[in-house]
């Protein structure tokens, strides 16, 4: 990599078992930028993430939740302002504007570089610098890569530890100049001499910037998920996106589960769904109580790394190593397991405190508790919520846990060689129009309705909630260049399986989220889903009827297994109709998509809308 130096600043000391002067020089370069008060290397171990904790609660960030009932789990409430990515602010910096394409924010390199030039110097000042070393995958995985954060947020480093394989092990993987991502983190918060400081720090002017071409991640401003844990949208998704085109592999918003029937017979399948949009949930689905003998187990809940094997099969590994989930709406009956995750070392962001010294959050029980102090450290009590519509928790509160602590993990989830694929899902929130689930007829119409998903827009993003927008495999955000090229490298990936003689996976498009008239959630949704994925399964295995329709081949009411509910065929037919004038607007928008993307976009694509369109019944 061809990185910019800055050259003669005074080399930093580091702890003997890091070998690599390359790092070491830049993060001697980071420092004399952004003039820490101390440098700290994180070695991840337990020992220092107690005391990194044990810090913070001294310092305010953290409040110690009550031992008894939430043993070594912490409580952290950020800024108002910052409480979830920033798209409007995040930017990809790729040397062609053409290269970043018409879906992200663009600037050109040196002209960025310059700006953040200028927010990093001094930001650090005051604070401890954290040198945060990470592997993206399973310690030498052939699939694996390393990133290093450096962050003056203790938060961001103990974050890390649950969110990723944090420490010293990396630098043995490293050795003295093995390849690593570099990241560049701060609050952008400096505290002058004798300031004291606040309990959240963040700046109100926001940069999350990528250097695709150089692998290069500055983030300026935000505390917060994927603005500060830098291994997860920003390298695991938006550089690796860019490696990915670049290597031939996929890098994917998209949870990782197996699911093995009654006799034995095992598959692994990949779900794209935008944010809070129910990948933690479904990746730790617990099967209804009718389904006797079927097991699903979690690889991975938000990203999945996918290269093709020798054998042209898709293995997929978790780049990730722990949860950062969305927190209302979890609760005891829709997903236990992800509950059975959070009864012990968990850091919570946002969710509401009890008198008791426990969480809450919306939707964790039916009643409320009669006092909380909420999110912003008010007071809050059910009459207040009525009486203000203020939530006790935010809406996109999380909690972070280490995947070990999943009572559902796969036993593969940490196999360097990763599990192969059988299907991709995709899915969007949509309380119209997208029926429950449509198997694509072949890879390129599958890649069609992924390319094209809508999905109503969550808390999980800034800005206006519940806007349908369109969301190309659940990537809009996260693809760190060109759409169109992202959509011609899935084409060439499909190609690539074939030449190596293996079955394609197949593709599904999946709503959850149809309404009634009272807008109410028709299908039952959690643990009812596998009702749809058991019916995928048989498909695969060729046991599953289905019929065409317009736009690929869906189950029948008697195709799905229907024990232990009470679901009508008439609620069936709600839930799976196409309604051929709503689908005609529909496809209107994906021709403004297309029209956007035009530049560069695969012809099969248009193609495929052709002939929706055509069959569309006028
Ligand atoms: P990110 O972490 O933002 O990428 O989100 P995610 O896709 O992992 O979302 P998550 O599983 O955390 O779900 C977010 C919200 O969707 C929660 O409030 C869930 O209660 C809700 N949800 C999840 N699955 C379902 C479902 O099958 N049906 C319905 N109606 N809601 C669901
Ligand atoms: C998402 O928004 O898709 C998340 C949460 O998974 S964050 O890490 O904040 O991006
Ligand atoms: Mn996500």
């Amino acid at each position: 990599m061809n990185r910019p130096t800055m050259g003669g600043v005074p080399a930093v000391s580091a702890p003997a078992y890091v070998q690599h002067q390359k790092l070491i020089n830049w993060v001697s370069e980071v420092a004399a930028l952004t003039k820490p008060e101390s440098i700290y290397w994180c070695d991840g171990s337990q020992e220092e993430y107690d005391r990194l904790c044990a810090n913070m609660v001294k310092t305010g960030m953290f409040k110690k939740l009550n031992q008894a009932k939430r043993p070594n789990s912490y409580l952290a409430c950020s800024n108002p302002s910052d409480v979830a990515r920033v798209e409007d602010r995040t930017f990809i910096c790729s040397e062609s504007k053409d290269d970043a394409g018409p879906t992200n924010n663009w600037m050109p390199p040196a002209e960025m570089r310059q700006t953040m030039q200028g927010l990093f110097d001094g930001c650090m000042r005051g604070r401890t610098l954290y040198v945060v070393p990470f592997s993206m995958g399973p310690l030498g995985s052939p699939i694996a890569h390393i990133g290093v954060e450096l962050s003056d947020s203790p938060y961001v480093a103990v974050n890390m530890r649950l969110m990723t394989r944090m420490g010293k092990a990396v630098y043995d993987v490293l050795g003295a100049d093995g390849e690593y991502v570099p990241c560049v983190h701060t609050v952008g918060s400096p505290l002058e001499a004798g300031q004291a400081d606040v309990s959240w720090p963040c700046n109100e002017t926001k940069y999350i910037v990528h250097y695709p071409e150089t692998r290069e991640i500055w983030s300026f401003g935000s505390g917060y998920g994927g603005n500060a844990l830098l291994g997860k949208k920003c390298f695991a998704l938006r550089i690796a996106s860019t490696m990915g085109r670049d290597q031939g592999w996929l890098a994917e918003h998209m949870l990782i589960l197996g699911v093995e029937s009654p006799e034995g017979k095992k598959h692994y399948v990949a779900a794209a769904f935008p944010s809070a949009c129910g990948k933690t949930n479904f990746s730790m689905m617990i099967p209804p109580a009718a389904f006797p003998g079927w097991k699903v187990t979690t690889i991975g809940d938000d990203i999945a790394w996918i290269k093709p094997g020798k054998d042209g099969r898709l293995y997929a590994i978790n780049p990730e190593a722990g949860y950062f989930g969305v927190a209302p709406g979890t609760n005891r009956s829709t997903n236990a397991n992800c509950m059975e995750c959070l009864v012990a070392n968990t850091i919570f962001t946002n969710v509401a405190l009890t008198d008791d010294g426990d969480v809450w959050w919306e939707g964790m029980t039916k009643e409320a508790p009669a006092h909380l102090i909420d999110w912003q450290g008010k007071d809050w009590t059910p009459a207040i919520g009525k009486e203000t519509g203020r939530k006790a928790a935010h809406p996109n509160a999380r909690f972070t846990v280490a995947a070990t602590s999943n009572p559902v993990l796969d036993a593969s989830w940490d196999d360097p060689a990763g599990v192969p694929i059988s299907a991709f899902i995709f899915g969007g929130r949509r309380s119209t129009t997208v029926p429950l689930v449509t198997e694509a007829r072949n890879w390129v119409e599958g890649v069609y309705m992924a390319a094209t998903m809508g999905s109503e827009t969550t808390a999980a993003t800034t800005g206006q909630m519940g806007v349908v927008r369109r969301d190309p495999f659940a990537m809009l955000p996260f693809t760190g260049y060109n759409m169109s090229d992202y959509f011609a490298h899935w084409l060439k990936m499909g190609e690539t399986i074939t030449a190596l003689g293996a079955n394609q996976p197949k593709i599904y498009c999946v709503n959850w989220f149809r309404t009634d008239a009272d807008g109410k959630f028709v299908w039952p949704g959690f643990g009812d889903n596998m009702r749809v994925l058991k019916w995928m399964l048989g498909r695969i295995d060729n046991n599953a009827g289905g019929a065409n329709n317009v736009f690929g081949i869906t189950p029948q009411f008697s195709d799905l297994t229907w024990d232990g509910l009470s679901f009508t065929p008439e609620m069936f037919t709600q839930i799976t109709s196409i309604d051929h004038a709503a689908w005609q607007d529909e496809l209107v928008l994906h021709t403004e998509l297309f029209d956007k993307l035009q530049h560069r976009l695969p012809s099969q694509l248009s193609a495929v809308k052709a002939t929706l369109e055509a069959s569309l019944v006028k």
